[in-house]
């Protein structure tokens, strides 16, 4: 038998609850507009203060000169393949991007060349976009590569094999290809060939730090990374190879940018860096030495990649992870020519950056 269910007393919230419930609400909506603010500002600080020792600084170094006469460059040509050395040349490079690339990923780089890296210029800011290679390992691709390269001169190869150990390498041959034949160039960006990039924000970003534009070395920061110890990994490192319990913070090697003065001097500390072989890491190392601490972006998605929404993508700088074929369906909806407002942007991203974290 049930026993007087009818009557139950049910409480009703106090107007106090209802109150600070509505305040939960709009605290709520309130984190959730500014994701990026916190994500940018709060967990990932930036205060370290930067300290420049001497020997690095190309101002105070009289033995170490910019561009052309910079004593790495006298040799320089011998380490390419394909030195590509006018590419720069008569451009007043604003930013300067190298897209990692593969011998044999022929489609690959015709669909970037025709989407995201179709650019020469935004808000009038020149861009330079080429893509770095290693020595194919067979002579019919290198024979391709050739073609390719005299068709559109857009390709910088090296003379070291290309394989995944090796991407430290076409990393300094980036660092050296700067330095040598660009040196003018405000930014460097090292991008990998399945990201998507957006142009569009990213120098205007860039542009917007006006003439305070040294030190930056901005990407996604992994914070705190251990080494992985164990041998049947990938990513395996020795304790030979690196002693410590953590890498010091760095970029994901997606997608990062340093700017005129960072390039140079990182290329300059890999003099003294022991080779490392993850790519990445191996920047930050460098940074680390020359007392650059990184600059963190949420617009910048590292590993995974933003889910697709129209607006985050127009406000976004790089999103990681496409095949070739949805390269081309994500540049049509960006690159639509409809502008997204200040609040869809932020409306988008948040989407975006939920399911990102959700799926
Ligand atoms: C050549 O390189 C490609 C990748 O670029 C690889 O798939 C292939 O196995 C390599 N061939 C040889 C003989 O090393
Ligand atoms: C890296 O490149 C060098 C120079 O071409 C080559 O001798 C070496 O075998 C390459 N390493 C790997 C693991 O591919």
């Amino acid at each position: 038998m049930k026993i007087g269910t009818s009557c139950v007393y049910k409480k009703k919230p106090s107007r106090y609850l209802k109150l600070l419930l509505g305040f939960g609400v709009v605290l709520f909506l309130l984190i959730l507009l500014e994701l990026d603010f916190i994500e940018e500002f709060c967990c990932f600080p930036n205060w370290a203060i930067a300290v420049t020792p001497n020997w690095l600084d190309p101002e105070q170094d009289p033995n170490v000169r910019l561009g052309k006469d910079s004593p790495s460059s006298a040799k320089a040509l011998e380490n390419y393949l394909i030195p590509n050395e006018k590419a720069c040349q008569g451009h007043q490079v604003f930013l300067l991007t190298f897209v990692v690339s593969k011998p044999n990923s022929f489609k690959r780089r015709e669909v970037i060349r025709k989407t995201w890296a179709s650019m020469r210029e935004v808000g009038g800011c020149p861009l330079v976009i080429l893509f770095a290679l290693g020595q194919a390992n067979s002579s019919e691709v290198q024979q391709e590569i050739g073609q390719e390269s005299a068709r559109h001169r857009d390709l910088v190869q090296g003379n070291f094999h290309d394989s995944y150990q090796n991407l430290t390498l076409k990393t300094l041959m980036i660092l050296h290809w700067k330095d040598a034949f660009c040196a003018e160039a405000k930014f460097l960006l090292k991008v990998d060939h399945d990201v998507f990039l957006n142009f569009h924000s990213l120098t205007e970003h860039l542009a917007s730090l006006g003439e305070d534009r040294s030190g930056l070395y901005l990407g996604r920061i992994h914070w705190h990374v251990a080494p992985i110890r164990d041998p049947t990994s990938k990513y395996y490192i020795s304790e030979f190879a690196y002693p410590l319990e953590v890498f010091p913070n760095y970029c994901s090697g997606t997608a990062y940018v340093l700017s005129q003065d960072v390039a140079r001097r990182i290329y300059l500390a890999s003099f003294q860096t022991p080779f490392f072989v993850l790519e990445d890491v191996y920047v930050g190392m460098c940074a680390k030495k020359i007392g650059v601490s990184p600059t963190h972006t949420s617009m910048m998605s590292g590993g995974p990649r933003f889910y697709f929404n129209r607006c985050c993508y127009k406000a976004i700088f790089a999103s990681h992870g496409f095949e070739t074929s949805e390269l081309e369906a994500v540049w049509h909806v960006v690159a639509d020519g409809q502008d997204c407002s200040a609040l869809a942007r932020k409306l988008g991203l948040m989407v975006c950056k939920l399911l990102t974290r959700l799926f």
